[in-house]
């Protein structure tokens, strides 16, 4: 498992990194005294070993529309069970299973079709002091939030985009993309802080360090990813709502097109979508298992909701 250099948890004094990996350092003829403080001493190093490779999860930066936070947990786990080296998100939005995952891969590759998302994770991962910076002056309220959801992203320079991008997910109502309205909160104080945001932004530079970012259509990343120890994790938009994240990105053929590569690939697959008919007709090749969640939008109260999780087998 290799570990994210920069999360690393600091080890108590006088251990270091290759004193976690010796073996036991007692002899068979050692008496029952240095035996048992030997076994001791190896067994915090087992406990040492198992938090360093269980890294910190790191919050989302923002709501995103699709964001998997009530199914995280059980995604997550099915994640973890599924040995792999290479871990790989073609739809990865905004990071909502790829951040949660608390032990991550040796190689991991996180792709978005979107030019706002993949600006952001590469900003994030290269100038974070820029954003911070950025996001300092930001003032949170409609009129700018009006002002900046007018602004062609494209005309940015790209921490300007990061920026632009991250404030707006804090504040639009329910995570939405393409119909961004300001949220009102009449509970809770503005959820655009940069107190509360900037520390966060620093975790997530440390998460991100040897992450690949890629910015393919999802059928180019899985065949230029696919190998026999790589997993998938794959988070679509949701059958009928194919246009939610930008008209001609995603049309209700290429759920047909992704399950007709995805029988074909090497590694193995995980990927969550609505359950619908159509849904479990087209993935119906594969093994489906059929759950409830909570869709919840905004601070609303939740409503529930059936998801496919729809895997292959490899054994
Ligand atoms: C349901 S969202 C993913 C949400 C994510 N799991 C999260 O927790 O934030 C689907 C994502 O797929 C992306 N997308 C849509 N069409 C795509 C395509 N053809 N190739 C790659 N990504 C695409 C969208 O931009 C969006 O970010």
């Amino acid at each position: 498992m290799t570990i994210c250099a920069a999360i690393k948890p600091r080890l108590p004094a006088g251990v270091t990194r290759s004193a976690l990996n010796s073996p036991g350092d007692r002899a068979p003829d050692d008496p029952p005294g240095i035996r048992r403080a030997a076994h001791l001493r190896a067994r915090s190093r087992r406990v040492l070993r198992d938090r360093i490779t269980t890294i910190s999860i790191i919050q989302t930066p923002a709501p995103y529309l699709g964001g998997k936070r009530n199914l995280a947990k059980r995604l997550t786990a099915l994640i973890d069970a599924i040995p792999h080296r290479s871990y790989v998100e073609p739809f990865v939005g905004m990071g909502g299973i790829f951040l949660r995952r608390a032990r991550p891969a040796p190689v991991e590759v996180i792709n978005d079709i979107s030019g706002d998302v993949v600006t952001f994770f590469r900003v994030a991962q290269r100038h974070p002091d820029a954003l911070a910076a950025e996001l300092r002056g930001m003032l949170s309220g409609r009129d700018e939030f009006d002002r900046l959801r007018r602004i062609d992203p494209t005309t940015l320079t790209d921490i300007e985009r990061a920026a632009r991008f991250l404030y707006l997910q804090r504040l639009t109502f329910g995570g939405k993309i393409r119909t961004r309205c300001f949220g009102v909160d009449k509970a809770n104080p503005s959820r655009f802080d940069p107190r509360k945001v900037l520390p966060n932004l620093e975790r997530l530079n440390a998460r991100l360090a040897g992450v690949t970012i890629e910015r393919l259509g999802y059928g180019d990343v899985i065949a230029r990813y696919d190998d026999p120890r790589a997993l998938f994790y794959l988070d679509p938009p949701y059958w009928d709502c194919e246009d939610d994240y930008g008209v001609g990105v995603f049309a209700r053929d290429d759920f047909e097109r992704l399950a007709n590569q995805l029988a074909k690939i090497r590694g193995r697959f995980i990927l969550s979508i609505n359950a619908t008919d159509g849904a479990r007709a087209v993935f119906s090749r594969f093994a489906i298992e059929e759950v409830d969640t909570t869709y919840t939008v905004g601070s609303a109260g939740g409503k529930r909701v059936r998801e496919l999780i729809i895997t292959n087998r490899k054994d």
